[in-house]
């Protein structure tokens, strides 16, 4: 039964070996490790061990993975075929400078399920794919201008990371937005992205119309997380598809995170056809992984070397065979009825965690689709990232309200996205959704008022 392990003293608590090795870490980690997203105040348990759906910490506590490792694992932990795939490829080859035939089947693999997908490259994360779909919008067309949604979030590069979580101060007004870079960016990388806010339809095609000449593409992706969850509407991506279309923009899709939204692609789902989509997480089977796929000319004329690919590609892990065993494994396993299955878990999920709401008279709001699921403490509703901003303005602890329901539950062993979200995997059980709920339930109760 997950929850605390024998003896072990609630979250957070000095003298645990988390607290000890975070001290440790400290000394040679700037804030004790290597990724923002695992920090949580004071500070993050450390990881032991992973089976299935649950996760084992430094100091013996099992708990409920509702993070998933940001959504990659789409089977939870060790899956004994992704397992198997990893020993068998690494007594064989770990990485080399060639091609293998691991990386041609994960790629037939993909070609075959997605549909907006008729050639794939692989990177080594989002970030990368993200970078490479951008890049690839550019060097078609050749023109600068990238458009994306304010508050998006899609990695760490230079373009994409434009306008991710914007200052009130520097945005600029609500009908024309300011692009603004992150620190650290090259100077002027701003000038060349164009923001739209979500799901404005005829201020989307206005702001795009005017910028028609100098725009290379358009990246959205279908369901935003760090604007909690948030579905593009089907206007909306048909208004992309239109306007970039129309001006021989292309029209990039970023489903490294919502590729969960649909066995076939999310862009199946919306019945919209990208012209590139980034990838990234499930396809790795729990290895780091990117990917850009698209239709097979653009596809061809930017990263066939027969053809002077347009578009210079090169990386030492690229398509490592280790990877792709994984990717290969973990999603031959993720076929339409697991896909299924697991969808229902995450209805099932969302159904009770309205009702815990309900039933402890809480706001809240319930976000997602599929295996993707987002609880935010506000009844406010929140349609763009200025709306979020606004709603945390006016209660700052909206998120998981100020961290008391994440670490609620992480003292009830359930380990959910600080930032109030939770993804599933198809080891999950429906009597472990159950527990969720009421793990959940009992946290919010024990809340403050
Ligand atoms: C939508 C989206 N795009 C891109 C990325 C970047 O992927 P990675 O962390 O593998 O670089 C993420 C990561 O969470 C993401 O959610």
């Amino acid at each position: 039964m997950p929850g605390q392990a024998g003896g072990a003293a609630p979250f957070p608590d000095p003298l645990s070996r988390s607290a000890v090795l975070h001290e440790r870490a400290r000394r040679v980690l700037p804030g004790g490790n290597s990724r923002h997203s695992v920090f949580f105040p004071p500070y993050p348990v450390y990881a032991a061990r992973g089976r299935g759906s649950r996760i084992w910490d430094v100091d013996g506590v099992e708990r409920l993975d509702c993070v998933n490792n940001y959504s990659s694992l789409i089977h939870g932990h060790c899956h004994p075929a992704v397992v198997d795939a990893i020993a068998r490829q690494a007594s064989e080859l770990i990485s080399v400078a060639l091609p293998t035939e691991s990386e041609v089947k994960l790629a037939e693999l993909l070609v075959e399920r997605l549909d907006a997908v008729e050639r794939v490259r692989f990177c080594n994360s989002g970030t990368e794919a993200v970078m490479f779909a951008l890049k690839a919008a550019r060097a078609l067309t050749g023109r600068p201008l990238i458009a994306k949604i304010e508050g998006a979030y899609h990695g760490s590069a230079e373009t994409a990371s434009v306008s991710t979580s914007p200052d009130p101060a520097r945005w600029g007004e609500a009908d024309a937005p300011s692009a603004v870079q992150d620190s650290g960016s090259a100077p002027g990388v701003a000038q060349d992205v164009l923001v739209l806010p979500m799901n404005d339809v005829e201020l989307g095609r206005r702001l795009i119309r005017r910028h028609a000449a100098r725009l290379a593409g358009v990246l959205v992706d279908p369901m935003v997380k760090n604007l909690a969850f948030m579905a593009v509407t089907p206007e909306f991506v048909s208004m992309l598809r239109e306007e970039t279309a129309r001006c021989g923009a292309l029209l990039v899709f970023d489903e490294v995170y919502s590729l969960r939204l649909g066995f076939h692609g999310a862009h199946s789902v919306l019945r919209i056809e990208p012209d590139v989509v980034a990838l990234g997480k499930i396809i790795g089977g729990g290895l780091p992984i990117g990917a850009v796929g698209g239709r097979a000319d653009l596809m061809d004329e930017l990263f066939d070397p027969r053809r002077g690919a347009k578009l210079a590609h090169a990386g030492t892990f690229n398509a490592n065979p280790l990877t792709m065993a994984a990717g290969l494994a973990a999603m031959a396993h993720f076929d339409e009825a697991a896909f299924d299955r697991l969808s229902a878990l995450g209805d099932r999920l969302r159904a009770g965690l309205r009702d815990a709401l309900r039933v402890t008279g809480r706001p809240g709001t319930v976000t997602g689709a599929a295996s993707l699921t987002g609880l935010f403490m506000t009844d406010a509703r929140i349609r763009t990232y200025r709306d979020l901003v606004a709603t945390v303005a006016a209660d700052p602890q909206i998120m998981t309200r100020g961290g008391a329901l994440f670490r609620g539950l992480l003292n009830r062993g359930v380990f959910m996205g600080a930032q109030g979200f939770m993804v599933l995997s198809t080891a999950n059980t429906p009597a472990e959704i159950d527990r969720i709920v009421d793990a959940v339930a009992d946290s919010l109760r024990s809340l403050p008022a």
